[in-house]
């Protein structure tokens, strides 16, 4: 049921648009509230006046219409919005979306928007594959732009291949699957750490590891979505803050484990970090000179272990606590013994051997580890497991219901 659920729908052309009104309709039928953006494009493929009966509302579709401006400004259109739907999604409207553009109503509004955003993307095969394509849905995705399809098949054009609008019932299932977990952990306040840690060496050189932060970043940007109040701390990294995260920026494992301190008490703690194990003991305050035939050695010292001090913490210790366990070989057994270790709730075990592709690559595939045993999850996108998680979390800190 989406029940008074307010959809403004964005409607780029492409002959997928047709299918847009079925999705309209299905969203009528579930009680949505349904406004709709057409680009000029769409005119091509479906009628104003089909979309406006539809959703039994006016359709908005110039950016410079004084009229429309005067009824319900661009701004206010996506401000009284509740989700952002794009379908279908154009590859010509997802350039834009990627660089800011914001030349007509429908780029004006996108970009003017604090609302979430689904597309639904619809091209030919090799447009979809075309690396502007993927980069530009690489961007918006990190910038935590969901996504429904496209899926493989025969396409408009006469072409097989992948592009394929969804249809409309699984669009609407994402945007039911959407307000669903939207509001799941509201009220409850979650920190994730993410990124390497840079330990100097002296003032230009440091010790650190291949950590991208994107599985801490997704799993931050996941908890936001689901309402929770989150705080990220990140070791460096070139990911672009998660939407409504507040992002706390460190670069050694002491400002992690302070910051991490600071910002409790919280519900949940995942640490998703790659904390260096080791600093080197007496930081050189001067870069240090090479010398023929003498190479410094370098004496290092342990890092404090964040996860261990939050989970053992006395005072204020997270309901969850949870941590990663990077591992090349016997996976659930070092996972078991890493979180009894630990003291955490939960490990999150991933393969990290070379051919596995998990440091900076886009998949992961987990196995979870707490007190009743093991769950293999199927390899699966960062976000998918960040989604996945933020699930989780929010059962096991769902209030148990009283038995009747
Ligand atoms: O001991 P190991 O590094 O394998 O443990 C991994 C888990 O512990 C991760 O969740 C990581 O974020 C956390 N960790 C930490 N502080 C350290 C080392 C690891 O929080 N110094």
């Amino acid at each position: 049921m989406l029940r008074d659920r307010r959809v403004l729908l964005i409607i780029s052309g492409g002959i997928a648009a047709y299918k847009s009104l079925e999705l309209i309709r299905r969203l009528r039928e579930r009680g949505a509230v349904v406004r709709a953006i057409m680009t000029a494009a769409a005119h091509q493929f479906v009628t104003p006046l089909a979309v406006a009966s539809l959703s039994e509302n006016r359709v908005y579709t110039d950016l410079f219409s004084l009229t429309e401006e005067s009824e319900m400004g661009h701004i206010r259109l996506s401000r009284e919005a509740d989700l952002v739907v794009v379908a279908p999604a154009s590859a010509d409207l997802m350039a834009r979306m990627a660089t800011g553009l914001a030349g007509d109503l429908a780029a004006a509004v996108l970009l003017a928007s604090d609302k979430p955003v689904l597309l639904a993307p619809a091209m030919n095969a090799m447009m979809w594959a075309h690396p502007a394509t993927q980069a530009n849905l690489g961007t918006l995705e990190r910038r935590g732009v969901m996504r429904v399809g496209p899926g493989a098949g025969d396409l408009a054009c006469g072409e097989v291949g992948s592009g394929r609008m969804a249809e409309p019932h699984e669009i609407v299932a994402a945007i039911e699957g959407f307000f669903a977990r939207a509001g799941r952990l509201k009220g409850r306040r979650a920190l994730v750490t993410s990124g390497p840690t840079r330990e100097p060496i002296d003032p230009v050189r440091y010790i650190s590891n291949h950590s991208s932060g994107k599985q801490g970043h997704a799993i931050a940007g996941a908890l936001a979505a689901a309402g929770a109040e989150t705080i990220l701390v990140s070791g460096p990294t070139v990911e672009p803050d998660p939407p409504g995260v507040r992002v706390i920026a460190v670069e050694r494992a002491a400002e992690m484990l302070r910051s991490c301190d600071a910002s409790l008490p919280v519900d949940v703690a995942v640490m998703a970090a790659a904390v260096a194990d080791w600093r080197v003991e007496e930081v050189a305050s001067q870069k240090l000179k090479k010398r023929k035939g003498e190479a410094p050695l370098l004496r290092l010292v342990e890092n404090p272990d964040i996860l261990a001090s939050i989970a053992r913490r006395e005072h204020e210790r997270p309901a969850l606590v949870i941590g990663f366990a990077a591992e090349t070989e016997d996976i659930v057994e070092n996972a078991r013994k890493k979180r009894v270790k630990k003291g955490c709730d939960w490990i999150l075990a991933n393969d990290v051997s070379p051919d596995a592709g998990t440091f900076g690559g886009e998949a992961n595939r987990i196995t979870l580890v707490d007190g009743e045993g093991v769950e293999e999850w199927p390899q699966m996108t960062k976000r998918e497991v960040a989604q996945r998680l933020a699930e989780r979390i929010a059962a096991a800190l769902a209030p148990r219901r009283k038995p009747e």
